[in-house]
């Protein structure tokens, strides 16, 4: 299938724009902001994903700096760098690059994280005041994607939107910032009975799964937005989506593509929460 009727959203452009964005708002603060990125052993993809963000924080104006631990790393002491960056006043973002090896519980490093440096969105309190509506440090891939829903004018207010995925990454804070926005939101996941029925009903479908090409061109309403957050390797090397582009381009009304959709926000947003961060805590008195 080579027709493609839906408008494609361009992640890359605005991602560009939102960096672009960020970098002329630091140039103006008389500072940098300072952002730790925690790499735990030596996991490939996380060594990428950490390079990329390291990198793309020091192009606008960040002054950002990796932190590489064995991944043979006690949690104790894992907590005990968590707390020197806590302490560190130059220290304005701190990202704990997940997964983490078994010996060490996530949970117990993403509550040691300061509230106020925690530009993942992951702490408690942070996932509770987005949850409550409360302006707060959101999650950088669902925030990536009310970014996108919005360059492509996607009107959300009383839209049916389908949220596949209940990750506490994507899943979880996308369905709570889409009901902010006061669409009318399911979220579907492994256990849900008729997926392809539940998806057929949505105007707005974000699929976040990490299950290759899993939705169908035939699960998508006619003229629907579908925002496709899955990233997966093929045993042919190719990168694919958790929707099966090609079919979905040819009903749907827009589309992300794989790579090139949301990936580029994830960044982009990271950035952008770095920034709210250190404005926020340096504007705070005491
Ligand atoms: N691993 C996969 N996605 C993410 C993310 O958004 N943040 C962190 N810290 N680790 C991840």
């Amino acid at each position: 299938m080579t027709e493609t009727a839906a408008r494609i959203i361009d992640g890359k452009a605005v991602a560009a724009a939102v960096r672009a964005e960020v970098a002329a708002r630091t140039a103006t603060l008389g500072y940098r902001p300072g952002l730790a990125v925690v790499l735990v052993g030596d996991d490939p993809a996380s060594a990428i994903y950490v390079r990329n963000k390291d990198r793309a924080a020091n192009a606008v104006g960040i002054a950002a700096r990796t932190i590489p631990l064995p991944a043979s790393v006690a949690e104790a002491e894992l907590l005990a760098v968590i707390a020197r960056l806590n302490a560190d006043a130059s220290v304005d973002g701190i990202l704990v690059q997940l997964p983490l090896p078994p010996q060490v519980r996530a949970r117990a490093v993403i509550e040691a994280i300061d509230p106020a440096k925690d530009v993942d969105g992951f702490h408690p309190i942070n996932v509770g005041r987005l949850h409550e509506g409360v302006a707060t440090l959101v999650p950088c891939t669902p925030l990536g994607v009310m970014k996108l829903l919005a360059a492509a004018g996607v009107s959300l207010r009383g839209a049916r939107a389908l949220v596949l995925g209940r990750s506490s990454i994507v899943g979880k804070p996308m369905a709570a910032l889409l009901t902010a926005a006061d669409a009318t939101v399911t979220v579907a996941h492994s256990r849900t009975r008729d997926l392809p029925a539940e998806c057929r009903r949505a105007e707005v479908l974000v699929a976040a799964v990490g299950r290759a090409e899993l939705v169908r061109g035939d699960w998508i309403a006619n003229d629907a937005t579908v925002i496709d957050v899955g990233i997966n390797r093929l045993a042919d090397g190719r990168l694919v989506g958790d929707v099966a582009y090609d079919e979905a381009a040819a009903v749907a009304g827009a589309i992300t593509p794989v790579p090139g959709g949301v990936g580029p926000m994830t960044i982009a947003c990271l950035l952008e929460n770095t920034l709210r961060a250190a404005a926020a805590r340096r504007s705070r008195p005491g």
